[in-house]
């Protein structure tokens, strides 16, 4: 990682330039190495929304936002999204290469042994309205496990850690499928061990006691797609959340529910909930012929209306998820004859309108991957306030890669950013008569 190459920073106020190494990685920009900026020069670096900022040295996933690539541990997502599952993935991103035949075995095996959760769980969820939003559940749940499983809370303890890690991943299908069961006050399902994760993850979302559950391949496939698409991007806003507060030496159980509490916003996870929200409205104002009027309100800059599921902070190019998003559309709509879906129909126009209009063209927004994970997950028949759900049970293991990559850096600390104050100067209390 290091280099010979330096930035020279000079000062305008006659303050005297320094250096500041410029380190190199295997892909992707340079970074300036700013660590010893502020006990050199007295100042900091500004940058909200960290638009300039690396905040770490990591190895796990790379994203190149001009070519709409990105990899996991160095592989194509397009080659892991078709030629392994999820559970494969979870290991590659964990260990940092996929699994040989006996290591997925028993990779397997844990998880899958891993699924039930602790009875008294579900009296947590006694305490929610049943029209409780998932993530609120979600958040509440996740933390919640830190009551539950004191062998595996220290942070500092790789092996704490890697059983944590199979509870998390194991168990958020389970947690995810309750918390939509307690929404629709049907029973809860127990997971099953001889089905795969995303089958498993099904059954418990969609059986009853009242007739054996059918588990259906293509359903199935394009869930495990669908996980595999949402399980890791780098340094997100959530991601970035889990980091920090694990920074602190919090317990996994409590930096994944911070993730989840991240996640839940318009702006990041919750933007599949609300992509199907606006093609919803749209079809409601009259569909594709209302599509013009609806992408008027998008460019007014009066209107804080915004088209969800278009746009991202690195993605300049198209979101490579959509596109095999929109592949998994296809397959889901063709197994369930939903060729006609009108939902469909109206976001591809509306895709086919965007990618021709300056507006969208000059910015360069692109379809990312939730503008049509909305539109899969309602075919293949999941609620539309589950959708973020489903996306923070596939990040979770991405946040806990993340967070063990942090934690083993010998360097890390505790993140603490500083600020540009430009609040009161000191002043006094005085009396409330004077005041
Ligand atoms: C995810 O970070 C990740 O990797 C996230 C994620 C992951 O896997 O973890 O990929 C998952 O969160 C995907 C993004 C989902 N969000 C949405 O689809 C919500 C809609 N998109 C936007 O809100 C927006 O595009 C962001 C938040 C995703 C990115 O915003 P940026 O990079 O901060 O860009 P910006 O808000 O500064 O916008 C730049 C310009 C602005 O116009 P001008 O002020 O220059 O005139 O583009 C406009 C914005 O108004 N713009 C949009 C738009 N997104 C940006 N205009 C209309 N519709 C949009 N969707």
């Amino acid at each position: 990682m290091s280099s010979q190459n330096k930035a020279t920073v000079s000062f305008s106020d006659g303050s005297p330039a320094i250096d500041l190494p410029i380190l190199g990685g295997s892909s992707g920009p340079d970074v300036i190495d700013i660590r010893k900026l502020y006990a050199l020069t007295g100042k900091f670096t500004y940058d909200p929304g960290f638009l300039s900022t690396a905040s770490c040295n990591s190895t796990i996933t790379y994203i190149d936002g001009d070519k709409g690539e990105l990899l996991y541990r160095g592989y194509p997502i397009e080659q892991l999204a078709t030629k392994c599952d999820f559970l494969d993935v979870c290991y590659l991103i964990l260990n940092g290469d996929l699994p040989d035949a006996t290591q997925k075995t028993d990779f397997d095996h844990r998880v899958t042994h891993h699924t039930m959760v602790h009875e008294q769980l579900q009296f947590f969820l006694r305490g929610f309205r049943r029209d409780a939003h998932p993530m609120a559940v979600l958040t509440g749940l996740a933390g919640a496990l830190s009551a539950f499983y004191p062998d595996s809370m220290n942070l500092n303890d790789a092996h704490q850690r890697e059983i944590s890690a199979i509870r998390l991943i194991a168990k958020m299908p389970t947690l995810v499928a309750m918390a939509y069961k307690y929404s629709v006050g049907e029973p809860f399902v127990y997971p099953r061990n001889d089905l795969s994760y995303a089958g498993n993850f099904m059954r418990m979302m969609f059986a009853t006691p009242c007739e054996d559950y059918k588990v259906n391949d293509v359903l199935v496939r394009a869930m495990d797609r669908i996980f595999i698409l949402h399980a890791d991007h780098e340094q997100n806003a959530s991601t970035s959340t889990v980091r920090l507060c694990a920074s602190s030496g919090t317990n996994p159980f409590a930096a994944i529910a911070a993730g989840v509490a991240c996640l839940w916003g318009p702006a990041h996870g919750g933007a599949n909930e609300a992509c199907l929200t606006m093609l919803n409205d749209i079809q409601q104002m009259g569909g594709v012929e209302k599509i013009g009027e609806f992408i008027t309100k998008v460019k007014d800059k009066n209107s804080s209306v915004r088209l969800m599921g278009f746009g991202h902070r690195v993605y300049k190019n198209y979101d490579p998820r959509a596109k095999l998003m929109r592949e998994t559309c296809h397959e889901v709509q063709n197994e369930l004859g939903l060729h006609d879906d009108p939902l469909f129909k109206l976001a591809m126009a509306l895709e086919k309108i965007a990618l021709e209009d300056e507006y969208f063209v000059s910015r360069k927004l692109y379809p990312n991957v939730d503008f049509y994970s909305g539109i899969v997950q309602r075919a293949i028949g999941i609620p539309v306030p589950l959708f973020t759900a489903i996306f923070a049970l596939a990040r979770t293991v991405g946040w806990i890669a993340q967070l063990n990559e942090m934690i083993s850096d010998p360097e890390y600390k505790i993140g603490r950013p500083r600020q540009l104050y430009n609040g009161a100067m000191r002043r006094d209390v005085q009396p409330i008569q004077q005041r």
